[in-house]
């Protein structure tokens, strides 16, 4: 094998194959300057992922949908779905992990469209499954069990196609995404030609641990450590896994699939044996974890099979943290963040929102107002809000609350601002929420929602 100069910015534009010098000829682009270089290779390994190319199916009316139609390719942030109705074609994991986003940050609905089954999980109250769509009019979607419902924004789950556009369509890989794509010998060997491999072709339980024992084999085959049988038998081999892995029903004889595979791969060349079934039965524990809370289960930590240590367990629970940063995740939160279990939690009854550095401290309901002094005064604060409501806290609280340095009210908050009818010109007046605490208290998430929206439309203007 030769290397080619491009280095790091060098995409691979071509490759062909020469049955006369049994060598792949690889055009590769360097990104910055343009230039290309062709070198010749003994071997080649593919290793350019194939969750890259979004599949777009097409959907009666959707060209003419009014709102935003994305790909999950392209989402950043669930933070732009506040309060808007949104829907996720697919059911698969980029549909329950976008929609949970958006949920969390407080999008008014999400719907997801399966088109095979439903992912059947115990949703909460503003997350619901249809089934396909039969037609989109405007912002209307009419779902084939007759149910209509309008949309702000489409987004396609639909998956990603096995793509190689710098590869003849003869050497290819033809596959939808699954566990074990056809014509690939021990899931890394190219039918077609036995010098081109394939590493992470697969759909992934094991992924990483999987990419390495691949790595291995493919290794040792190219050095000729490890001989391949004739291509009746690679072609044999194949067809008995294919057939396990017809007969495959659920997500534990996926993971059980593919733990015998890289079992299989490992035990073939020197890369160190580990304990494979453990592996196989954390998996299986999240996937009872999400099962069982499909809202809670990103809080479970795991313990690592290969070290032993336990992972550690995130400051904030997944649905109160709305800060996805990595600095976020690497830091302490700067004070204690508390949200106050709410009761009363409506549009006419959530007096107090405080806030530090732009940060909610707490959210109090009338009942919780001297609680919510008292942690004031531990904690100390930069900002205090005080939200207009129907009726006005108890004198001794208000006094609490100007002699706490130093408090801010902001217009149309307590006290009232003159000629301001209610709380609504408070809220209306501010826009472009950006993050959206939830609670878990009784009131309904829907109005919760509503509720934290107007305190971040409010704490926006702080920062
Ligand atoms: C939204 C999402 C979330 C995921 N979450 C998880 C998870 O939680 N756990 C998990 O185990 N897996 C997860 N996966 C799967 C994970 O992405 C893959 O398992 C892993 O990244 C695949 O690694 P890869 O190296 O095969 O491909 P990639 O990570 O896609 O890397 C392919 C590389 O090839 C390069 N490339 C492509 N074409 C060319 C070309 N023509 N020339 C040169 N270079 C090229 C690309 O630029 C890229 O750098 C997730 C995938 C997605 C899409
Ligand atoms: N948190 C995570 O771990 C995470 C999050 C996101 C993605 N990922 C990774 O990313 C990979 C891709 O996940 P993904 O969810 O994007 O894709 P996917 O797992 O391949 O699922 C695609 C979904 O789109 C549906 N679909 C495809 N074509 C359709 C059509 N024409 N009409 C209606 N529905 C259609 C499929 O329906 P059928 O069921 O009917 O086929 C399926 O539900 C996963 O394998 C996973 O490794 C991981």
């Amino acid at each position: 094998m030769s290397s080619t100069s491009s280095g790091p910015n060098g995409a691979a534009q071509r490759m062909e194959y020469s049955e006369d010098t049994g060598m792949f000829s690889v055009t590769v682009e360097d990104l910055r300057t343009g230039e290309t270089e062709t070198s010749e290779f003994t071997h080649v390994i593919v290793g350019s992922g194939h969750f890259s190319f979004p599949n777009y199916p097409d959907f009666d009316g959707i060209e003419t949908f009014p709102g935003v139609v994305n790909h999950s390719h392209d989402f950043r942030g669930a933070e732009s779905f506040a309060n808007q109705d949104v829907l996720m074609i697919g059911a698969s994991y980029s549909a329950e992990d976008i929609g949970s986003q958006a949920y969390k940050m407080g999008a008014r609905s999400v719907t997801m469209s399966y088109r095979t089954a439903p992912m059947g999980y115990d949703w909460p109250e503003g997350i619901e499954e249809q089934p396909s769509i039969r037609t989109i009019d405007g912002n209307t979607v009419h779902f084939t069990n007759g149910v209509s419902k309008d949309f702000h924004a489409i987004i396609l789950c639909t998956g990603y196609l096995h793509h190689y556009p710098f590869l003849p369509s003869e050497l290819a890989l033809h596959s939808s995404n699954n566990i074990y794509p056809e014509h690939l010998y021990q899931g890394v060997v190219s039918e077609v030609n036995n010098k081109l491999f394939w590493l992470g072709a697969q759909d992934q339980w094991l992924t990483f641990n999987m990419f390495d024992a691949q790595a291995w084999f493919v290794r040792d085959v190219i050095l000729g450590r490890i001989e391949l049988p004739s291509l009746e038998e690679q072609r044999e081999h194949m067809a008995t896994w294919r057939k396990r892995f017809d007969a495959m029903e659920t997500a534990d004889d996926q993971i059980d699939f593919q733990t015998d595979y890289v079992r299989d791969l490992i035990s073939q060349t020197d890369y160190p044996m580990f304990d494979l079934y453990e592996v196989a039965d954390i998996l299986k524990g999240w996937v009872q974890d999400k099962k069982r809370d499909i809202m809670g289960y990103r809080n479970a930590t795991y313990r690592s099979v290969m070290t032993g240590t336990m992972a550690a367990k995130h400051h904030t629970e997944w649905i109160n943290e709305l800060d996805s940063s990595l600095e976020r995740y690497l830091n302490d939160p700067e004070s204690d963040e508390v949200l106050v279990q709410g009761h009363a939690l409506s549009d006419s009854c959530v007096p107090v929102l405080f806030v530090e550095k732009g940060e909610v401290l707490s959210v109090g309901g009338r009942k919780g107002l001297y609680g919510t002094i008292g942690l004031m005064e531990d904690i100390g604060f930069a900002a205090v809000i005080v939200f207009d409501t129907d009726e006005h806290p108890r004198e001794t609280s208000m006094e609490k609350l100007a002699a706490l340095p130093p408090a801010v009210t902001t217009s149309g908050c307590w006290p009232r601002r003159p000629g301001a009818s209610s709380s609504a010109g408070c809220w209306a007046s501010c826009a472009g929420a950006r993050r959206c605490p939830r609670s878990r208290s009784s009131a309904s998430p829907r109005s919760q929602k509503a509720c934290y929206m107007k305190y971040l439309t409010a704490v926006n203007t702080l920062q």
